[in-house]
């Protein structure tokens, strides 16, 4: 007998139109939509074409008009400044409105985009919706990312104007983030013409005259403006993430088809309902942050937390709970990551014991796979069902989880359980033929994608194009390899391209080869991700010097963890490289990085047939072992 899930499912995929044109009633339109799912300009769908909509409204202005003004929205906790902060529905109303004010007076309109550099503060928040607000297109870029990384992010977006915050704060160091930006706008050519800094007291930072503007200045100058009604199809935002290729992807999502699809998410997926506590545990600058900090919650009419510090050291491994109890948050959401951390530090959850976790119902894990050591880990200390479930920048909400406020189906670690409604996923071969259940292939999603996800990448339909539809005619490629069982249950394996996930974030092995490459001595080199306790993968160099370079190997290794600090940033953890005589290679001249991750994680593995030379690989087992792997 087919339950719930099984029922909602099946409608969402037999008649996408009905279904997302019923959910699309449960949020506010300037004017409704001509066509549900345009289909014209196929493979390029798009959702809700005709319709005019505004996020920002959505957010904000429908719940204060709707009984909720006097409600949280907002609940902004931080450990790392010593502030605690909150804003009701109408007090973010008003600062979204009012620094709305300051965009449209810096003569930033529909269409223009603002690049976003701040760390987990209200106004990163304000910023965003200040931008939905009035049509502009808003960009965050994750703090741990170095100059270089934001100036190419802002060479593609092409930004009217940048927000920034003085500093940052790691755990108890402050990053001050003026430097990086100040070296990033003298890097890019498409230089902004102005920058909003909001000073921290923790880290003010020296202005430049001229450019920038200081934020509270500008926003006592600014008088509220009304929300400007765009086109559904509008781009909301772009968030770059790592492709496969040293430049990151930018990908965007629309207006319309976004809030239909996060919307529906909140009751469906996650069970919650409007008024409740929500909370992702997650950075502004992440997908996470976008959908489940800002977005989401807030079309719900729930109260979102926003954190700023981190599962451990902040002060210590019950941070997450006592947050929870706080602020009574009923649904929690964060990366296996930080569960691995707390666990290593508390490993017999001691620490929840000084807390109320009595309100939560439930947990959601993402971002990376989640072990079944951690998730069962996380069920015994919390008591409460936690679930695995599996989305992407790209989609911007689950494509696969266990949908809490549909049917609860039974749990299978190690597996996000099904596919969300609206998404059919289904697994090829490389032929592009559907493989039978429990059988490994390329994990793809038939086309057409349902509303919230990429409609494209930012001024690039090609790239869109040639990265997610070329492989598999009709299906958008996830970069993602596994199987489906005979239940249906989707189970995720591994990338099928280059990309490492380290601590729930994707990085780009072929950017770190770009930066390794660089370094003068080097003649040749690769990146692999190896297996950590902690973080579930770290990024490792090899490499190859130039013949006739004599300097010590320890001093090229450090320049080389440094110049990817310099390069790409914190953020790629990238701390252990070795010298080696040369690479394993197959014969026509390909690096065999597989096996040299299988050799560092001490896994199994087959000699590939095509190898050129057998005896490399125990060069490259010696070298790995100096550094504490391959056994
Ligand atoms: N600004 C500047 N630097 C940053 C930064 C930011 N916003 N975020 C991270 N960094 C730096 C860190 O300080 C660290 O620098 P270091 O090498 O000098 O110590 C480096 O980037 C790596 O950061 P991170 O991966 O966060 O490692 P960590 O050791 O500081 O913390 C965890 C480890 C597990 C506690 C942390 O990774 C965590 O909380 N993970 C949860 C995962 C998560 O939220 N993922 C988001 C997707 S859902
Ligand atoms: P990001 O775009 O940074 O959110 O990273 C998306 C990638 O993270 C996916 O393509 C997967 O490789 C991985 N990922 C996210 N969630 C899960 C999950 N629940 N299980 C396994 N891998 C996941």
């Amino acid at each position: 007998m087919s339950g719930r899930y099984d029922e909602v499912y099946a409608r969402s995929l037999r008649d996408p139109e009905g279904f997302w044109g019923e959910a699309a009633e449960d949020v506010h339109w300037y004017k409704r939509w001509d066509r549900v799912l345009d289909t014209s300009r196929a493979p390029f769908y798009r959702w809700f074409s005709g319709g005019e909509v505004n996020t920002c409204y959505n957010a904000l202005d429908r719940h204060v008009e709707g009984g909720r003004a006097d409600q949280l929205a907002l609940i902004y906790d931080s450990p790392v400044a010593g502030v605690k902060a909150s804003f009701t529905y109408r007090e973010l109303l008003d600062a979204v409105s009012r620094f709305a004010g300051v965009l449209v007076n810096l003569g930033v309109g529909r269409g223009d985009r603002v690049l976003i550099y701040m760390p987990n503060i209200p106004e990163a928040v304000i910023g965003v919706l200040a931008c939905a607000r009035i049509g502009a297109v808003h960009s965050v870029v994750f703090g741990g990312f170095a100059s270089n990384e934001l100036a190419v992010r802002i060479d593609d977006a092409q930004p009217k104007l940048v927000l920034a915050a003085s500093c940052g704060i790691e755990t108890n160091r402050v990053i001050p983030y003026m430097p990086l930006l100040d070296r990033a706008l003298e890097m890019a050519s498409a230089k902004p013409e102005k920058c909003v800094v909001l000073q921290r007291p923790q880290g003010r930072a020296e202005l430049t005259p001229g450019r920038d503007i200081d934020w509270m200045e500008a926003d006592s100058a600014a008088s509220p403006v009304e929300c400007v009604p765009v086109a559904a199809t509008d781009p909301l935002y772009i968030l770059y993430t790592s492709g496969t290729t040293g430049n990151p992807k930018g990908v965007v999502h629309d207006n319309g088809g976004h809030l239909v699809a996060l919307k529906w998410s909140m009751p469906n997926v996650y069970g919650v309902k409007p008024g409740e506590t929500y909370w992702a545990a997650s950075d502004v600058g992440w997908a996470v942050g976008h959908s489940y900090i800002i977005y989401a919650p807030l079309f719900h009419g729930c109260t979102s937390v926003l954190y700023e510090g981190k599962p451990v050291g902040t002060p210590d491994a019950g941070a997450f709970w006592r947050v929870i109890s706080e602020y009574g948050v009923r649904v929690f959401f964060t990366a296996p990551t930080a569960f691995r951390a707390i666990k290593r530090e508390d490993p017999n959850a001691e620490l929840v014991r000084n807390y109320d976790l009595s309100g939560l119902r439930a947990q959601f894990l993402a971002g990376e796979r989640a072990d079944p050591d951690t998730l069962q880990w996380a069920e015994r200390a919390l008591g409460v069902p936690v679930i695995d479930h599996w989305w992407q920048t790209e989609t911007a909400w689950p494509m696969a989880a266990n949908c809490l406020g549909i049917e609860s189906l039974p749990v299978k670690y190690g597996s996000p359980t099904r596919a969300v409604p609206g998404y059919d996923v289904r697994v090829l071969d490389e032929h592009g033929t559907e493989v039978p259940a429990g059988t490994m292939g390329a994990i793809v999603v038939k086309l057409p994608l349902p509303p919230g996800c990429l409609p494209t990448l930012w001024n690039n339909d090609e790239g869109y194009r040639k990265s997610y539809l070329s492989r598999f005619e009709g299906f958008y490629e996830t970069a993602d390899a596994g199987y489906l069982d005979e239940d249906g249950y989707l189970w995720i394996m591994s990338r099928t391209d280059d990309i490492i996930n380290v601590a729930g974030h994707r990085l780009s092995t072929g950017l770190m080869e770009e930066v390794l490459a660089a370094h003068p001595d080097v003649a040749e080199c690769a990146v692999i991700g190896v297996a950590d306790a902690l973080k579930g993968q770290l990024p490792l160099g090899l490499v190859v010097l130039k013949a006739g370079v004599q300097r010590a190997e320890s001093e090229i290794v450090a320049e080389l963890v440094q110049m990817m600090r310099d390069r790409i940033g914190a953020v790629a953890a990238f701390k252990q490289a070795c010298v080696v005589a040369r690479l394993p290679k197959t014969r026509s001249g390909k690096v065999l990085r597989g096996t040299m991750r299988k050799i560092a994680d001490s896994v199994e593995f087959r000699v590939p047939p095509t190898i050129d030379d057998p005896a490399v690989l125990d060069e490259i087992t010696q070298a790995l072992r100096g550094l504490g792997y391959a056994g």
